[in-house]
């Protein structure tokens, strides 16, 4: 991204909040920043607290633009980018979707056709800078354009590319809607632990400092998961007993089945999202 590269947001909601604040913590100059959104009190609130430009009309945020991050809900896309199709036919920005299920060729139709469009699936840990986003450039998109989309996602998290939009459905299943797993797995270790005695407080703050540890060793070790497991599954100990349950309980396959249901039912949003609008 160049010192003088300017963003526009349309739709100045949770996810361009993440995005904008995390721009602006890596040092993009606030005025390169323009987010439009039909509620003028999110408008002045988001330009009080950023420092960013601000603006009701979306034509507006994107003739000026070099890169549109498109932050609406996928409800409301049809609509938004039709209305912007001759000011993005005109201008040619790079355009940058972070909604859920909707695909490229099929926002790209919505645009007008042939546009250099990103489509990201960040999820909700982008709030605390903690995001994984996947990304997948359509065939317009140019080198330049690649690294402006990936730094601009990389200001909330991790990134990484897939060649093949079709994984965005599988990529749903892990990182966006896996945030949910992890707390789902927090809320059974705590029930677990106060089952067996500890009140819900101690339950709570052993549980997920325990999970914040985990995560920071797989992240930051050069081992992986496997291996860090085994070293502190000492045989004949506690943590052996509780795996072998785990693994005899199929845990591997619930997660598989898991997946794979989520991974399904990504697929058939999208169809309904292409086939409704
Ligand atoms: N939140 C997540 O963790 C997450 C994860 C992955 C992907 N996403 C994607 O991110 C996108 C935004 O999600 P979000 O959670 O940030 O939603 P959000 O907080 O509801 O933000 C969307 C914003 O767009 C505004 N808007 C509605 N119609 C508009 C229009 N015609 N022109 C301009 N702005 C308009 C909304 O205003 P009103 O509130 O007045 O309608 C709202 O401020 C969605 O497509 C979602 O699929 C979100």
């Amino acid at each position: 991204m160049t010192s003088h590269t300017t963003i526009a947001f349309i739709g100045a909601g949770n996810m361009a909040a993440a995005l904008i604040g995390g721009l602006i913590a890596d040092g993009t100059n606030p005025q390169h920043i323009i987010a439009s959104d039909p509620d003028p009190a999110k408008c002045q609130a988001l330009a009080e607290g950023s420092g960013i430009r601000v603006t009701q009309d979306n034509r507006q945020a994107v003739s000026g633009a070099d890169v549109v991050v498109l932050a609406v809900k996928p409800q409301v896309l049809q609509r938004v980018s039709e209305s912007l199709r001759d000011t993005v036919q005109a201008h040619k920005p790079l355009l940058v979707s972070i909604a859920a299920g909707v695909r490229s060729d099929t926002l790209d139709s919505w645009l007008g056709g042939n546009t250099a469009l990103v489509r990201t699936m960040p999820n909700t840990p982008a709030m605390l800078q903690s995001g994984a986003t996947a990304l997948f450039a359509n065939a317009q998109v140019e080198d330049e354009q690649r690294n402006l989309a990936e730094s601009i996602m990389r200001a909330v998290g991790l990134t990484q590319w897939v060649d093949d939009e079709a994984l965005m459905d599988a990529v749903t299943a892990v990182s966006g809607s896996g945030p949910a797993y992890f707390f789902l797995v927090m809320e059974a270790m705590q029930d677990a632990a106060q089952q067996l005695g500890l009140d819900a407080e101690s339950a709570r703050l052993l549980t997920l400092q325990t999970a914040l540890g985990a995560a920071r060793m797989a992240i930051e070790s050069s081992d992986d998961p496997a291996t860090l497991r085994a070293k502190v599954t000492s045989p004949g100990g506690t943590t052996e007993r509780a795996i072998r349950s785990l693994e005899s309980d199929q845990l591997r396959e619930i997660f598989a089945r898991a997946l794979s249901a989520a991974r399904d039912r990504s697929v058939e949003l999208s169809q309904l999202l292409a086939n409704d609008n």
